[in-house]
């Protein structure tokens, strides 16, 4: 019989933790023992697994004692203590926050894009930022192909990214606005409901956001180059679920739209849908609950020799967090890698 793990979902109860257990119970990932850590507010909630219960414990420094593998979904905060505390109780660590993802000594993965820099973990993998997870994807066979120089985003992302909060807040502010009502403001700074917020997570002191830093960092970490140059416009959309991005790309040498969706028809884990005559292009109603980043909008940039502009959309819950997250959990199975080297 092939071997089974142990695994531990740190932020269970939330919008990421209960798409990883749905992911995992759906992909029939090899678990002998699913652990649902959350706060003490969850502690003994009976969490749904696949076809069965499991009842939600709090998170504590002894958690992780015989356990294999630890998905941590609960904020960078909580990362930055308990992921240490894992990889030490001998527990290899795949973490969704971006508390570890700019270490040196923490592979940063997207298992169609990196899969060999997991090779380089000591306990700790991180797992990308949801907009640049799902444009990474889209940019791999393409950079392959004609050398990618420089890329200019721009997000529309979901709620649904801020967690369960936003999304019953996106939900309760349209509500009250069609009542005539005047909404109540709790999670972002402005209503989010029939609004843009040009501002995900804190201001720099340049005027960008981490959210828009992190797209620059962490592509060039993943692609493993440095001299692509990356600038993005993050923005909050009132949508529930699914990130989409405009994305414009320049090339070193010429690739023509037909090339780039041929590449992109080939690249695990992208569906290319792109049928403008047919109003076919992609949507985050349609990829939301779904695998695939969806890419469509593939036409030539005629303002420089060697561009193209696409649309990239996928579920951010899923691509963007949890099923990237197991994705690396399967990668080191399949690999050998579910250990913690000393
Ligand atoms: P809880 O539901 O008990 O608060 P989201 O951002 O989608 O709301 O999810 C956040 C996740 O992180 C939830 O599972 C939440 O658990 C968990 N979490 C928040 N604070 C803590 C904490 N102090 N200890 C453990 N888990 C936490």
């Amino acid at each position: 019989m092939s071997k089974k793990y142990r695994v531990a979902v740190v932020g269970a109860t939330g919008a990421v933790g209960q798409e990883m257990r749905e992911i995992l119970a759906s992909r029939s990932f090899p678990v002998s023992e699913l652990v649902p850590l959350a706060s003490s507010r969850s502690a003994g909630m009976e969490l749904e697994f696949g076809t069965t219960c499991v009842e939600c414990k709090e998170l504590a420094e002894d958690s992780f004692v015989g356990i294999d593998i630890a998905l941590f979904s609960a904020g960078a905060s909580i990362s930055e203590v308990y992921a240490p505390i894992a990889r030490d109780a001998g527990c290899v660590v795949i973490d969704n926050s971006s508390a570890w993802r700019m270490d040196p000594d923490v592979p940063l993965v997207v298992p169609e894009v990196n899969p060999d820099a997991a090779a380089l973990h000591r306990g700790i993998i991180a797992n990308p930022n949801c907009s640049t997870i799902q444009m990474v994807v889209a940019l791999k066979p393409l950079h392959d192909e004609a050398t990618i120089t420089r890329v200019v985003v721009s997000t529309y992302q979901a709620v649904s990214g801020t967690g369960t909060e936003a999304i019953s807040e996106l939900i309760r502010e349209s509500d009250e606005l069609l009542e005539g009502v005047l909404p109540q403001i709790e999670v972002y700074p402005y209503q989010i409901a029939f609004n843009c917020l040009p501002h995900i997570d804190s201001f720099l002191e340049d005027g960008s956001t981490k959210e828009e830093q992190k797209m620059v960092d962490e592509t060039k970490k993943i692609m493993g180059d440095d001299s692509i140059a990356v600038t993005a416009t993050c923005v909050r959309v009132p949508v529930e679920n699914g990130h989409s991005e405009a994305v414009n790309v320049e090339f070193a040498r010429g690739i023509t739209p037909e090339r780039a969706r041929e590449l992109l028809e080939r690249m695990p884990g992208v569906l290319v849908t792109d049928d403008p005559a047919s109003s076919l292009y992609p949507m985050p109603i349609v990829a939301s609950g779904t695998d695939p980043v969806y890419v469509g909008r593939i036409r030539r940039d005629p303002t420089v020799p060697h561009g193209l502009n696409m649309w990239v959309v996928a579920d951010n819950l899923r691509k963007g967090a949890a099923l990237n997250a197991v994705q690396i959990a399967e990668l080191l199975i399949e690999r050998d890698l579910v250990r913690v080297p000393h």
